[in-house]
């Protein structure tokens, strides 16, 4: 049985970051809303309680009942996670007279408490709470503070319990990592040993388990979340997937030949649907971008599912849907929003069975397992790239002429990048197609036609973004290697917005 922790989410920012320290650590957890604790499940070594948008002496304030997990499983509290606990059990929490919010040294530490193993005095931690212990119960012990925060830690004394109000997940926390293990390891005795060799493995029985001989139908993008997906099934259950990859003509130049090819060589079972003319005849004429999106979501599952039907007696759908889409979020006012999927609306049109065997993992980890699984790297480390693909890069209407320019263009910039080493330094780029002409000359001829703009950003979820800072000398030559060779295009500009306020894509 794969041993576990179980971080309990009260609503913090950070909840999905205490996930990944704990991952990073070789040791599976799962993030569950603070309401939702498996009770009975025996794989369990130990709980984390997450921060909270909320105070604890909150009327809102998410709650739960102690006890349910009180000498059960060794606890740690985070933030208000460490709050609730002083305060259940009755000590006090006040607002901060200052607000406690940024970077504090733990200028104090009983060097001998277990959470602290490793830990050097005066390492810097996260501090970030309006609320404040200003008092522990009698059997709570202080085990540490900083300049400002007298009961920065504590311990319940004979219990395996403890308190910390700093965050240990985030980076700025110099030691958060070690004091982590430390619970993870030394406190909850996890062995550290889940791995990609080891999900892979589990997984694989899993899948062969629920799914019998049952027939199974994948929808392939070229992406790395359902690449790794599809080769994980087939490893499972072989001939009884079949990945359907749909060109709906707005890929990158010779995306779907290459793909499909990449496809074949790992030994999947996939059928390649040219419907690029079924779209090419929706989309003329339209230039709003949400109507250009939906049309073309529609028009995807209309084609999958038309394709899907020609395979006798499927019963699931196979979807690459990963972590952060299913980790069900708490908003504030404490209603559950709803997990989502990658193709929205395919499930509930197709009426089959849903398999989704990356469902827990964080990107990076998909990505280590698909290495494991023996993919090239350049189907691991491809750039995120959007469902509705170029139509949301050209600006204005979309003809196939149009779609040939910015294809040409945007190859030329990507491999560009490529040749240069500078496409793993970045997260996402391409060209985008608008709809301006303007004045150049060529030889001894005047110009006039259409301008791209080259975008590169650095990210590390797409939330935020910044436009990366590349080559003077780099921008240079894609610039006028794409308006030599790129028929139609006589002037590039960089695109140096960052998000926010500005988005990744242009539309
Ligand atoms: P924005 O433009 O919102 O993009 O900053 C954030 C990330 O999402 C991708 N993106 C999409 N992906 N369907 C997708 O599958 C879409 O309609 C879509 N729009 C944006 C974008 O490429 C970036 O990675």
């Amino acid at each position: 049985m794969q041993e576990k922790i179980i971080i309990l989410d009260f609503g913090s920012q950070t909840t999905q970051l205490i996930g990944r320290r704990v991952r990073e650590l070789d040791t599976y957890c799962e993030i569950l809303p603070y309401n939702k604790f498996p009770k009975g499940d025996e794989s369990i070594k130990g709980v984390i309680l997450s921060g909270s948008p909320f105070s604890v002496y909150d009327e809102k304030a998410f709650k739960i009942v102690l006890d349910d997990i009180r000498g059960k499983y060794p606890i740690l509290g985070i933030c208000y996670g460490a709050q609730f606990i002083a305060y259940t059990c009755g000590g006090t929490v006040e607002p901060a007279g200052t607000r406690e919010y940024g970077r504090a040294h733990l200028s104090a530490f009983d060097t001998d408490n277990v959470l602290f193993k490793g830990i050097r005095l005066g390492t810097q931690v996260w501090m970030s709470h309006g609320d404040t212990i200003t008092s522990i119960p009698a059997n709570f012990k202080k085990i540490a503070s900083t300049d400002e925060v007298a009961i920065a830690a504590y311990q319940v004394e004979n219990e395996q319990i403890w308190g910390v109000q700093f965050h240990p997940e985030v980076y700025h926390t110099e030691e958060g990592t070690q004091l982590l293990k430390n619970f993870v390891v030394d406190i909850c005795g996890c062995k550290q040993d889940w791995s990609p060799a080891s999900f892979i493995e589990s997984t694989v029985a899993e899948l062969r388990a629920q799914l019998g001989d049952d027939k199974v139908v994948l929808g392939l993008s070229g992406g790395v979340d359902s690449s790794v997906a599809a080769v994980l099934l087939n490893r499972a259950i072989g001939k009884n997937l079949t990945c359907i990859f749909v060109d709906h003509g707005m890929l990158r130049k010779n995306e779907f030949k290459n793909v499909l090819h990449d496809y074949e060589c790992l030994g999947l079972n996939v059928i390649g649907v040219d419907a690029s003319a079924k779209f090419f005849g929706e989309l003329a004429g339209v230039t709003e971008p949400e109507r250009k999106r939906k049309i073309i979501g529609k028009g995807f599952i209309d084609v999958f599912d038309e394709e899907a039907h020609k395979i006798k007696d499927v019963k699931w759908l196979a979807q690459g849907t990963i972590y952060p889409d299913c980790i069900e979020s708490l908003s504030i006012t404490g209603t559950v929003i709803k997990s989502h999927h990658n193709v929205g609306g395919l499930p509930e049109k197709m009426n089959l069975k849903l398999c989704e065997p990356l469902r827990l993992l964080f990107k990076d980890e998909v990505r280590r397992v698909g290495r494991e699984l023996g993919m090239p790297e350049h189907l691991i480390t491809r750039h995120p790239f959007p469902g509705p693909g170029l139509a949301v890069r050209i600006l204005g209407d979309i003809t196939p002429e149009k779609v040939r320019i910015l294809q040409d263009a945007d190859d030329i910039f990507i491999q560009g990048l490529r040749d240069w080493n500078l496409y793993n330094e970045v997260w996402q780029a391409g060209v985008v197609l608008l709809p301006v002409q303007s004045v150049g000359v060529m030889g001894d001829e005047r110009t006039y036609e259409r301008a791209v703009a080259l975008r590169a950003v650095t990210s590390t979820d797409a939330m935020t973004a910044d436009w990366a800072k590349l080559p003077y000398e780099f921008l240079g030559k894609v610039s006028n290697e794409i308006i030599n060779k790129v028929k139609g295009v006589n002037r590039v500009v960089y695109d140096i917005s960052s998000k926010p306020p500005s988005t990744i894509e242009w539309e």
